[in-house]
This record gives structure tokens, C-alpha cells and sequence, in this order.
């Protein structure tokens, strides 16, 4: 079997000051020839990097926070020859929720863990809690989107008392801050996802994000749900999930795309038909640009059994890449787009 791994972008992008990206040491670690590590537990090292990247503002320590100004992580991994997933949700004070659902995986027979109880969870068996994760990079983003707000709540007071509204409001600044290149579009929200094929035919996977940036507080993302953010399949292979994930928990994404390719569909095409019926479940007039099509991007990582893999998003361009890593090292390679390999999704 040819090991191969793959990733959403920030996977070869981010080094937290150390030599390797993500994939690079995933690839390494679980292709050891001496002691070649279990792959699941590469991948989580691997993306323990960008967890504590803090210039990556999308995952981890320095990811953008709630509206109250409190970082809260997902994260998912599974181990498709296992059978076993592990998963926390709205995780606070500590950076590396991967590890964390790792841990879950290994140490429970649960598949999720939410809020304190993940925290508590955590703390018992060993992760040190860091208080506040936000930088000060992260902090001014927040300050700044905050002070925006208040300056539509003080010119409608009506907004206030309206949720939808207010989070549509706080939506479309975030928005205004990614065109004004304060913010990443693809840290709106951010996330990291990785997979890989070991060299014993292994499929394992794993999503870290801070979720939508300035988010409600409490909500959870596509991220930490098997089937939504993430889902792997022994011996089919593995789907995960970067971009709005209201959609992909709308749709079960990664799920149905395994099941695609279970069914003989190549990941290209089961990406493919996965953001098509994202696109034609998008129905919401607030999720519509002006052309009719969604205002947010979705990127899929998929790869199946057979090292065959594919990334592909609703909206392309240059900055819509995933990373693969394999026998002849990373790369960042240009996703295929349903909707227009061109344009940005808020035209
Ligand atoms: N895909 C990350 C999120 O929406 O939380």
C-alpha cells in the first residue's frame, strides 16, 4: 500500500516555528520504517502543529473567538480499522482539541464530549488548561469586528433583540473584514482538516477548528460530527470538511461521500455530487449572493482506499488549494470548483 495524506491547505502552510507542516510529519511519522507510528496518531500530531500555530488564526491557540470574545474548539478524529471515533465540542482553555478528542477515542466508548465536561475530561488526563487562547493578533480582530458591531447596534437598535439578524450583521462584517484582507476568507471558518492511508492500508482522519469566527456562543460546527465534518470508513476511505459547516451538517457531507465512493464513485465525483447538493439545498435567501449561488465557500479532502484523492470546493482561485503528501513529498494543488474556479463566493 502507497501511504498518502492529505489535507485542507493551512496542513502545508503552517510550521509553528519547527521545520515540518502537517502532512510532512504525518507522512514521516507514520512511514518510519523503524517505528512507524499508528496513523491516527500522526495525523494528530501533525495537526497539534497548526493547533499551535499562532499566526494560523483559523484552529487552536490564536483562533478567532466568539462574539464574547471566547475561544471554543472542535474537533473530531476516527480510526476507520478500529471502528472508533472520539470528539469534543465548544472546548475552552485548551489549544490542542485533537488531542483531546484522541483521548476521548482511546479512553471512552463515547464519541463526543461537550463544553466542561470536555474540559473536565481533558484536565483529567493531564492536558493543562491555558486560560485564554487568544493572541493578540486575534484579540485585535475581535476588538475590531466587535467595535463594528456596536456601531450597527447603536444606528438600530432593533438589531438587539433580533438573533438572526444580529448574527447575519456580525456575518457581513466578517465578510467586509476578509475583503478589506484583515482576515483570511478561509479563516472565517477555519479549520483544519487531514487524512491519510498508512502503509498498512489504514484510513484514519481528524478536523480541529475555532469554528465560525465570532460565532453565538455554543454553537457547534460540522467539525466534531462523525458524518459531517469528518467520516472514515475502513477500507472505503475518508471525507473531511473545511468552510461553512451548517452546510455540511445540513447535508452529512463526508458521510455521503464515502458512501459514494463505497459504492464505486470516484472521490472526485463523490466530492462533486456532495457540493451539489450543498448548492441545491442552499435555499435561504441569506445564503444567496447575487447570483443566486451560496455566499460561503465549502472544501472537501477526500481519499479513497486506494490512494485515489481529490479536493474540491464549491468556489475556486489561488487561494483554494489542499495539500497531499506522499512518497515524493507536499504539495499544495489548486482545488476543483463546482461553482467557479474564479470568483470569489460574496460576487
Ligand atoms: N467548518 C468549521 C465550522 O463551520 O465550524
Amino acid at each position: 500500500m502507497t501511504p498518502l495524506v492529505i489535507a485542507s491547505a493551512n496542513g502545508h502552510q503552517y510550521r509553528n516555528g519547527g521545520t515540518e507542516t502537517c502532512v510532512e510529519r504525518v507522512f514521516r511519522l507514520m512511514t518510519d520504517g523503524a517505528d512507524p507510528a499508528d496513523p491516527l496518531e500522526a495525523i494528530v500530531d501533525g495537526v497539534t502543529i497548526v493547533e499551535l500555530d499562532p499566526t494560523e488564526t483559523s484552529v487552536g491557540f490564536g483562533g478567532l473567538p466568539n462574539a464574547d470574545g471566547v475561544v471554543q474548539l472542535d474537533a473530531c478524529c476516527m480510526h476507520g480499522s478500529r471502528g472508533r471515533a472520539g470528539a469534543v465540542a465548544a472546548l475552552e482553555g485548551i489549544a490542542t482539541a485533537a488531542a483531546v478528542a484522541h483521548r476521548v477515542l482511546v479512553e471512552t466508548h463515547h464519541h463526543l464530549l461537550a463544553g466542561q465536561g470536555a474540559l473536565d475530561f481533558a484536565i483529567s488526563r493531564g492536558f493543562a488548561p491555558q486560560g485564554d487562547l487568544m493572541t493578540p493578533r486575534s484579540r485585535g480582530l475581535w476588538i475590531d469586528w466587535r467595535r463594528r458591531l456596536d456601531a450597527l447596534l447603536s444606528t438600530d437598535p432593533s438589531l438587539a433583540a433580533d438573533a438572526r439578524r444580529r448574527a447575519e450583521a456580525g456575518y457581513e462584517i466578517g465578510l467586509a473584514m476578509s475583503r478589506e484582507g484583515l482576515i483570511d476568507p478561509n479563516h472565517l471558518w477555519g479549520t483544519i482538516t487531514c487524512s491519510a492511508i498508512g502503509p498498512k492500508g489504514d484510513v484514519c482522519g481528524v478536523t480541529s477548528t475555532s469554528g465560525l469566527a465570532w460565532k453565538i456562543p455554543g454553537r457547534v460546527g460540522d467539525s466534531p460530527i462523525p458524518g459531517a465534518g469528518l467520516y472514515v470508513r475502513g477500507g472505503v476511505g475518508a471525507a473531511g470538511a473545511t468552510g461553512r459547516g451548517e452546510s455540511t451538517l445540513y447535508s452529512l457531507s463526508s458521510f455521503a461521500i464515502v458512501e459514494a465512493m463505497r459504492r464505486g464513485a470516484h472521490p472526485k465525483d463523490a466530492g462533486m455530487a456532495a457540493l451539489k447538493e450543498i448548492k441545491d439545498t442552499t435555499v435561504d435567501p441569506s445564503l444567496l449572493n447575487a447570483r443566486g449561488a451560496p455566499n460561503f465557500n465549502v472544501k472537501l479532502y477526500i481519499v479513497n482506499a486506494a490512494g485515489d484523492y481529490a479536493g474540491v470546493a464549491l468556489y475556486g482561485g489561488d487561494a483554494v488549494r489542499y495539500a497531499v503528501c506522499g512518497e515524493n513529498g507536499a504539495e499544495l494543488m489548486p482545488c476543483e470548483a463546482l461553482i467557479d474556479q474564479g470568483h470569489e463566493f460574496v460576487d
